[in-house]
This record gives C-alpha cells, sequence and structure tokens, in this order.
C-alpha cells in the first residue's frame, strides 16, 4: 500500500503501551477466573505454578492500571461524548451490518463506552484490589470491608473481561483495525469510512504548510 494510502494512528511508545496493558490483562484476567472458579484452578498455572499466580496477580494488576493511566491521559479527551454519538447509538442495527452512520472524530460511540467502562472497573479492580492484599494491606481492614471489597473486586473484574472480549471483538471484526495498534497505521479509506471527522481532520494538519516551508 502507497504511503499516501495510509495514516499513522498510535506511535510505537503508544503501541508498546497498550500491548503491555493487554499482556497483564491475559494474565491477571486468567490467573484471577483460576482462583475464582474451582472448575478453572488449572488457569492458576498460566504462569508457573498457582504459588507464583497468587504472588504476582496482584502486581500484575497494579503495572496494568499504571500503563493503561498512560492511555487514560493520552486518549481522555477524544472519549468525550458528543453529538455523533446519539446518531451512532440509535443507528446501531445499521453498524451491526457493517454500515457507517454519523460524521463521527477519531473514536466512536462504542469504542468510547469501552474506554470509559475500562477506566471505571479499572479504579474499582484498584481499590478493591489494595483492601483484600494479603499480606501487605488487608490486615489493616474490617473483615465486613474485606467482603465487601471481594465481592466489588470479583464484579468489576467479570465486567472489565466482558467489555474486553467485545473490545477484542471489534478489533478484529472491523477489517482494517488491527494494523493500528500492530504497525501503528491504517488504511485511509478505513478512516474515510469509519472515522470521516479524525479523516479530514488529519488531512487538513498534512496539507497545512510546515514552518520550513513557510519561511521566505
Ligand atoms: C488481545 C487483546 C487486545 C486487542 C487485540 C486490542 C486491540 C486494539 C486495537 C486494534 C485498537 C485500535 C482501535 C482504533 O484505534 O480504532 C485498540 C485500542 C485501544 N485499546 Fe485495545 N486491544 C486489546 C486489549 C486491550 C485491553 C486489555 C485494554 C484495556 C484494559 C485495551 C484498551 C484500549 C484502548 C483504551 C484503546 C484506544 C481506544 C479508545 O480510547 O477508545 N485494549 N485496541
Amino acid at each position: 500500500m502507497k504511503k499516501r494510502d495510509r495514516i499513522q494512528r498510535y506511535s510505537a511508545p503508544e503501541r508498546i503501551n497498550h500491548w503491555i496493558v493487554a499482556l497483564c490483562f491475559m494474565f491477571a484476567a486468567l490467573s484471577g477466573l483460576g482462583f475464582f472458579f474451582p472448575s478453572l484452578n488449572w488457569l492458576m498455572n498460566v504462569l508457573g505454578t498457582p504459588q507464583l499466580a497468587r504472588l504476582l496477580h496482584p502486581f500484575v494488576g497494579v503495572v496494568m492500571f499504571v500503563a493503561f493511566l498512560r492511555m487514560f491521559f493520552r486518549y481522555w479527551q477524544h472519549n468525550l461524548p458528543d453529538r455523533e454519538d446519539l446518531i451512532w447509538a440509535k443507528n446501531i442495527h445499521k453498524i451491526a451490518l457493517n454500515e457507517e452512520v454519523g460524521d463521527t472524530g477519531r473514536y466512536n460511540f462504542g469504542q468510547k463506552c469501552v474506554f470509559w467502562a475500562a477506566i471505571f472497573s479499572l479504579l474499582l479492580l484498584l481499590a478493591s484490589g489494595i483492601v483484600i492484599w494479603r499480606p501487605w494491606f488487608a490486615d489493616a481492614f474490617a473483615i465486613p470491608v474485606i467482603r465487601l471489597a471481594l465481592v466489588v473486586h470479583s464484579v468489576s473484574a467479570v465486567a472489565l473481561i466482558i467489555v474486553i472480549m467485545v473490545h477484542i471483538y471489534a478489533a478484529l471484526w472491523v477489517k482494517g483495525t488491527i494494523t493500528a495498534m500492530v504497525e501503528g497505521w491504517v488504511p485511509a479509506a478505513w478512516a474515510e469510512k469509519h472515522h470521516p471527522r479524525w479523516y479530514r481532520a488529519v488531512r487538513e494538519q498534512q496539507s497545512r504548510p510546515t514552518q520550513q516551508e513557510k519561511r521566505p
């Protein structure tokens, strides 16, 4: 594909950061499901032994949170709701048939929902995770608080797992999306079709003369 037909969407540091989040998520989710469901206990071996998984799970969770925070501060402005989201949500049946509606910016309403659901559940996971973290912090809390934290931790983990399953499905299902996070670019036709407002903004920026060109 010619350079003109591609648009840069993510830099290398942004992609590395995203894959750190994704890897940590995989490990934390698989080991966590292993702790929670007796029938899935075998998943505790994802990183060697159940003891190792138990030791590493909270640390990996903290790394995931910190890495996601970087994504949060980088993308939150692009994920603020706007009027186009309403059009997108009202026409979800057309979206499901791979049609596009509205003048979508850098992210569509579905992606925005994933973004906010991820930060919300990660905040709950971190707060509840600290309360139940033995042997470091749990002793500082009363038993009823620990019980409540266990419920919050489990519910928010299941919610995040469902949200990320939808995210992965969308990333693979919408043709042309995955290269964004693997190689950093997307086909121009993809951008024009799925994110027309963002596409116009990028093209406009590209057509502006650089400082050097402006110099007499
Ligand atoms: C194997 C797992 C994953 C795959 C295949 C995947 C794939 C992708 C792809 C292709 C994009 C680019 C979408 C675009 O720019 O239009 C993306 C963006 C993103 N991903 Fe993932 N991802 C995975 C895991 C995760 C996890 C675990 C999280 C968070 C906990 C996450 C959070 C995000 C966020 C916040 C964005 C930017 C979109 C936005 O801000 O709305 N991803 N991902």
